[in-house]
């Protein structure tokens, strides 16, 4: 009998040891291939998207959304500022794809389409207001509240996801057009730098984005 727990340690032990050579190996060789443009293998790609689940599962158990979370107000507000800071990698109604979301990975989540995302205990709107005010490591999903974006101006972001999958390109269009545009705060546009245009605008007298 101790023999036998003698040998499964020395084969432990040895399976350890091997494990970690090639670790080694392949960690101070450079072979973990850090491209955006190879995709993770699919074991590690489930490792991490269940840790980031749990974490933020975790994260947000004493968030609650604010009563008036449906206020069409809210939602118009958030309109602009979709329009502006996450279209581009999250599409809008009627826009198939865009340069920067091919390229990027992991890929960012049509916020367009109904949601496949893991509705966790503390709900889907405290998820998706946690992931914008913290934003998601080693993803290009920013954490907006280190730009300066508050609360208030999350939640109407967080208000707006809500309604946009059920959007035409057409109700998107005359709500960011109806919206008080770029404003991280909430506040108007007037209030944000004075800018008079909706969204964000290109310098004057730049050329316009060719290949
Ligand atoms: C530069 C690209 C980029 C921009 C800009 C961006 N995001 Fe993201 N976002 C991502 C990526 C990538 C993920 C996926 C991260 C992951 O799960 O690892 C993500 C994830 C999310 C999620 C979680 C969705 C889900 O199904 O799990 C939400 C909600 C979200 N983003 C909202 C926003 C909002 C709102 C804005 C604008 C204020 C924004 N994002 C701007 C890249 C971006």
């Amino acid at each position: 009998m101790g023999k036998i727990i003698l040998w499964m340690l020395v084969a432990f032990g040895a399976v350890s040891a091997t494990a970690s050579a090639l670790g080694a190996i392949a960690y101070y060789g450079g072979f973990i291939d850090v491209s955006a443009d190879t995709p993770h293998a699919a074991i590690v790609y489930d490792f991490i998207a269940e840790a980031r689940d749990r974490s933020i599962e975790r994260q947000i158990r004493e968030i609650r959304p604010p009563a008036d979370l449906s206020d069409p107000e809210r939602v118009l507000r958030g309109a602009g500022n979709y329009r502006a800071m996450c279209a581009n990698c999250h599409l809008s109604p009627g826009m198939a794809n865009s340069e920067i979301r091919r390229g990027l990975y992991p890929t960012p989540p049509d916020l367009t389409k109904t949601s496949n995302e893991r509705v966790p205990a503390g709900g889907v709107s405290a998820r998706r207001f946690w992931v914008i005010k913290h934003g998601i490591k080693a993803s290009a999903m920013p954490a907006w509240s280190k730009g300066g974006m508050k609360d208030s101006a999350i939640w109407d972001l967080t208000a707006f996801l809500g309604r946009l999958p059920a959007l035409t390109p057409e109700q998107y269009k005359s709500m960011v057009a109806a919206s008080d545009g770029h404003a991280h705060d909430g506040l108007s546009r007037k209030d944000h730098g004075g800018t008079p245009a909706r969204g964000h605008v290109d310098k004057p007298g730049s050329r316009p984005h060719t290949h």
